[in-house]
Order: C-alpha cells, then sequence, then structure tokens
C-alpha cells in the first residue's frame, strides 16, 4: 500500500450543518499526524476541474460555529460518468493528492463508492447531511441542527395555528427520508407525520382523518416529508380540499431554511470526532468506508452498507405520534 502523505477533503451534495466543523477536524487531525491537507472546492466538480487549495490549521479557524461549507458544494453531473471520474482521478494524482475524505449524503458516498471500486485510492467517507439517510450510523452531520430549526418553526406555526383553529401542511426537507418529518412531529407535539416509508402501505391523509384528528382540538400541525408521489404538504392540502372541505388547510415550507444555521453542539461534536476518526481510520489503512456512530462508539461502514438505505424509521415511533396526540 503506497504511503499516504497528502490528503484530500471535499463537500458533496446539499450542505449540511456542521460540515465545518468537520472539515476543521480532518484537516488539524492530519497537519497534528504530519500530513498535508488539500481541500477540493465545489465536492467532486473540484476533482474534475481541478480546484484544489492547500489547507493549513489557519485555514480553519473560526468556523466551527458556521453553518454551509467553506469548500462550497455542489451535485456534479460530470462525476457520474465514467470520462468524468477518470479526470478527476488524474487531476488528483496530478496533484499529488493520495487519499480523499469525503463528507456528503447518500449520493455523495454513493459517488465515493463507484470511484474507489474504479481507482485505487483510499477514500473515507464521514456522513454529512440534514436528511439522515444514511445506514449503519444513529445520525449524520446536520441532521439535529436541522431538527432544531423545524422545532423552532413549527412552534411558532403552532401559535398561530391555535389562534385560528386551522389545520397547517408544514413540509419538510428529507430527499426519500422521512426522519425530519416523524421525528419533528414528535418533538413538536405534531398531530402526525407522512412519511415516504408509509407510502405504499398506507393512505395517510385518509388516516388521519379517519381519526377524527380535529374535533376535539383547536388546531392540527401536519408534518410532510417531501416526496413527490404525494405532491408534498401542497398536495395534501389540495387533497384536503377536494375530498374534505369541512377543513381550512393551510400551507408552509420549510425549504432551504432547515440547512442553514450554526450547528448545534451535538453536531459540533460529532462532526469533530468522526473528522478527527477518518484520519485515524486512513493511518491505520482503512479505505472505503464511512466512519459512523452506533451507541456513542465510532463505527466503520463499509460504503456499500452505509449506501445501502436499508435503515427505516422506527414503528414504534409512527405509534408514539398517534398516541401522544390524542
Ligand atoms: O440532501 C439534502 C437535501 O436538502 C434534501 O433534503 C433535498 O431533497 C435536497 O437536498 C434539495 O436539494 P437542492 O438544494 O439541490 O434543491
Amino acid at each position: 500500500m503506497a504511503e499516504i502523505k497528502t490528503i484530500g477533503v471535499l463537500t458533496s451534495g446539499g450542505d449540511a450543518p456542521g460540515m465545518n466543523a468537520a472539515i476543521r477536524a480532518v484537516t488539524r487531525s492530519a497537519i497534528y499526524l504530519g500530513y498535508r491537507v488539500v481541500g477540493v472546492k465545489r465536492g467532486y466538480y473540484g476533482l474534475v476541474y481541478n480546484e484544489f487549495e492547500e489547507l493549513t490549521s489557519r485555514s480553519v479557524s473560526n468556523i466551527i460555529q458556521l453553518g454551509g461549507t467553506i469548500l462550497k458544494t455542489a451535485r456534479c453531473k460530470e462525476f457520474l460518468s465514467p470520462e468524468g471520474r477518470k479526470a478527476a482521478y488524474d487531476n488528483m494524482t496530478k496533484a499529488e493528492i493520495d487519499a480523499l475524505v469525503v463528507i456528503g449524503g447518500n449520493g455523495s458516498l454513493s459517488g465515493a463508492r463507484i470511484f474507489a471500486s474504479e481507482y485505487n485510492i483510499p477514500i473515507v467517507g464521514l456522513p454529512g447531511t440534514i436528511d439522515n439517510d444514511l445506514s449503519n450510523t444513529d445520525c449524520t452531520i446536520g441532521y439535529d441542527t436541522a431538527l432544531n430549526t423545524i422545532v423552532e418553526a413549527v412552534d411558532k406555526i403552532r401559535d398561530t395555528a391555535t389562534s385560528h383553529e386551522r389545520l397547517f401542511f408544514v413540509e419538510v426537507m428529507g430527499h426519500m427520508a422521512g426522519y425530519l418529518a416523524l421525528n419533528g412531529a414528535i418533538a413538536t407535539g405534531a398531530e402526525a407525520a407522512i412519511i415516504p416509508e408509509k407510502e405504499t402501505e398506507l393512505d395517510q391523509l385518509a388516516d388521519l382523518v379517519s381519526r377524527g384528528f380535529r374535533k376535539s382540538k383547536n388546531s392540527a400541525i401536519v408534518l410532510v416529508a417531501e416526496n413527490p408521489a404525494t405532491g408534498g404538504a401542497i398536495g395534501l392540502a389540495e387533497r384536503v380540499k377536494r375530498e374534505f372541505p369541512e377543513y381550512d388547510a393551510r400551507v408552509t415550507i420549510l425549504g432551504h431554511l432547515q440547512r442553514g444555521g450554526s450547528p448545534t453542539a451535538a453536531d459540533r461534536i460529532l462532526a469533530s470526532r468522526l473528522g478527527a476518526e477518518a484520519i485515524t481510520a486512513l493511518r491505520h489503512g482503512q479505505r472505503n468506508i464511512m466512519i459512523g456512530i452506533r451507541n456513542g462508539e465510532m463505527a466503520y461502514v463499509p460504503f456499500t452498507k452505509a449506501t445501502s438505505m436499508s435503515m427505516s424509521v422506527k414503528q414504534s415511533d409512527i405509534d408514539l405520534v398517534k398516541i401522544l396526540s390524542i
């Protein structure tokens, strides 16, 4: 195995609060152990188009508290093709980058998995996404902050929902995962969560209405995971207008505000621990794994297992929303 001298680091896909804390931890842990660190700008785009910058321990000063990512991020179409990945590999080789740390969500780590299967490069991934859609890790960097943003917003919506005795559909992000909607519902005392994981088994809107959700209460908030299949919050509100016109429904789409803001303490600590562990893992010859966290302990998860989407929301959490909203 070739000796690693220089480690590249990039952030890819949707940004997530805590990515900067992860970049800082990767950079400083690597420098502490004698490696050179190169920041790759705009995710895989920077690999394909040669956008590199040397990172020193001062380059990552004062960023632990910042949302977004100082390295910028992108969804790079070129990297989806073999030609794009070949260009990325050639550029990495020219820049003498011997190993890579990729911080991103399911799509980004799937890209890392494919790249690592084609070229002999040690790659370690860090779960960085608000969606929490990676398997074999208890949570991802950015998820806790996004959840807290949702809680703050929904608490405010509750005030007006109660005053006007209205039904609100609040749409949250999550790509194809319902964690933000479900745990957001538990944390805000919402009446229901409509999530993609249940979509094939149940007409969740009809189920909600059949439970008589609004009869004895003066407001109702339903957290809806974004989902093209149901049309999200707008689609459900339109259905309510057509099928249950007695309800006065309103829609709020939280959108990209969920991706911003200063990371919570939990996200900063998670990012710092995972970032440092990525360097330890590379130092010990590990490759093609994601560093996850399970029951408080670091876990080395092969890319195939991390991106398998085998995780699922807990039925007991779905039940909890129902039980606690009677
Ligand atoms: O993956 C993170 C995420 O915020 C998803 O929750 C959402 O579906 C998607 O990115 C939105 O992407 P974009 O910002 O590119 O529109």
